[in-house]
């Protein structure tokens, strides 16, 4: 198995936008994701397939992974979709409202004859599915380990809620369950949990409040739909030099202990036993990866 990439921070830029995909070079969010489903109007989609399509290779020069995000199995529009960005200038795919295991196994299958057509590794090209339905939500851990092609999982709250036929409120109670069942389904088969984009994109405090819940659930990133939310977001999601610091005193005090033979010792009052040296240890495992320990 390959170990995960970093994805704090994935990018929004609408399919039909070239403006905003030039901009999108001069940004370093951790993915772009120029999207061709929900931010594209059904009538601009052939269109946004094209340009979505030329500006992969100037996206890939820039440096963050680019994994753009397709329309879903039952609009009929996937497989030209698919057919459009599948090439060496993508790390994956994201694909909309997904509903089963099934559906990622079908387009894992489709994904395979196209690396073969353009003469790509067979199984390169990793899958980012959308659970966004209750469907979805209720074979999530299915869905989440159907093909080692999986990274991780989007959660989309506004699909969810629609599918669900309930209202989305400033408090998110709403949204406490998939989003749980989301991250724990995604720890389970060994993916990343990427959590749903926040549309305030003017309100920064309400951002990084959100992304940290999200982050307190397990997330591992997040969707930013403008470039103002790109920094907050990368930062929510790597650990902070205080917890950095806290992390190894944890660690250290855990060592001495264990010299000593003894299997738990405490620190500044609280227990150190091996959850919670582990969660320390992990803690600096993400530390390292984004780069927090330099
Ligand atoms: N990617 C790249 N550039 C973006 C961007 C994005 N997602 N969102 C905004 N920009 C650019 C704008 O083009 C503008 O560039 P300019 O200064 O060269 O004109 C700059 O960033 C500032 O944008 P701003 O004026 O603050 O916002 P806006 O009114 O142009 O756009 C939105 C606001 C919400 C319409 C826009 O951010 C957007 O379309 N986001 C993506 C939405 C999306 O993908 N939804 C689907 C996922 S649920
Ligand atoms: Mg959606």
């Amino acid at each position: 198995m390959t170990t995960a990439p970093v994805l704090r921070s994935l990018l929004f830029v609408p399919g039909n936008q070239p403006r905003m995909l030039e901009k999108a070079l001069g940004l370093a969010p951790d993915a772009y994701v120029p999207d061709l489903e929900d931010s594209v109007p059904l009538e601009e989609k052939e269109n946004a397939r094209g340009v979505v399509a030329s500006w992969l290779p100037s996206l890939a020069g820039a440096g963050p992974l680019v994994i753009p995000r397709i329309n879903s199995l039952d609009t009929g529009l996937l497989e030209d979709d698919l057919a459009a960005v599948v090439g060496a200038h993508i790390f994956g795919v994201s694909v909309g409202k997904i509903q089963s295991a099934q559906e990622v196994e079908r387009i894992a299958a489709m994904l395979s004859d196209l690396e073969r057509k353009a003469g790509l590794d067979v199984g390169r090209i990793r899958l980012v599915p959308w659970i966004e339905t209750a469907m979805a939500i209720v074979d999530a851990y299915r869905l989440c380990a159907s093909s080692p092609r999986v990274v991780g999982v989007a959660f989309g709250a506004e699909d969810f809620t629609r599918d669900m036929g309930i209202e989305r409120t400033a408090n998110d109670a709403e949204i406490l369950y998939p989003r749980s069942v989301i991250a724990v389904a995604a720890r389970a088969a060994g993916v990343l949990a990427l959590d749903t984009p926040f549309f305030g994109f003017r309100d920064p405090d309400g951002l990084r409040q959100d992304a940290a819940t999200a982050r307190s659930l397990g997330f591992r990133g997040k969707f930013a739909i403008h470039p103002a939310q790109i920094d907050i977001i990368n930062e929510t999601f790597s650990p902070s030099p205080a917890e950095i610091e806290q992390a190894r005193r944890v660690v250290a005090a855990f060592e001495a202990a264990k010299q000593q033979g003894r299997g738990s010792t405490s620190l500044d009052g609280q227990v150190i036993d091996v959850p919670v040296v582990r969660r320390a240890q992990r803690l600096l495992e993400v530390a390292e990866q984004t780069g927090g320990t330099e």
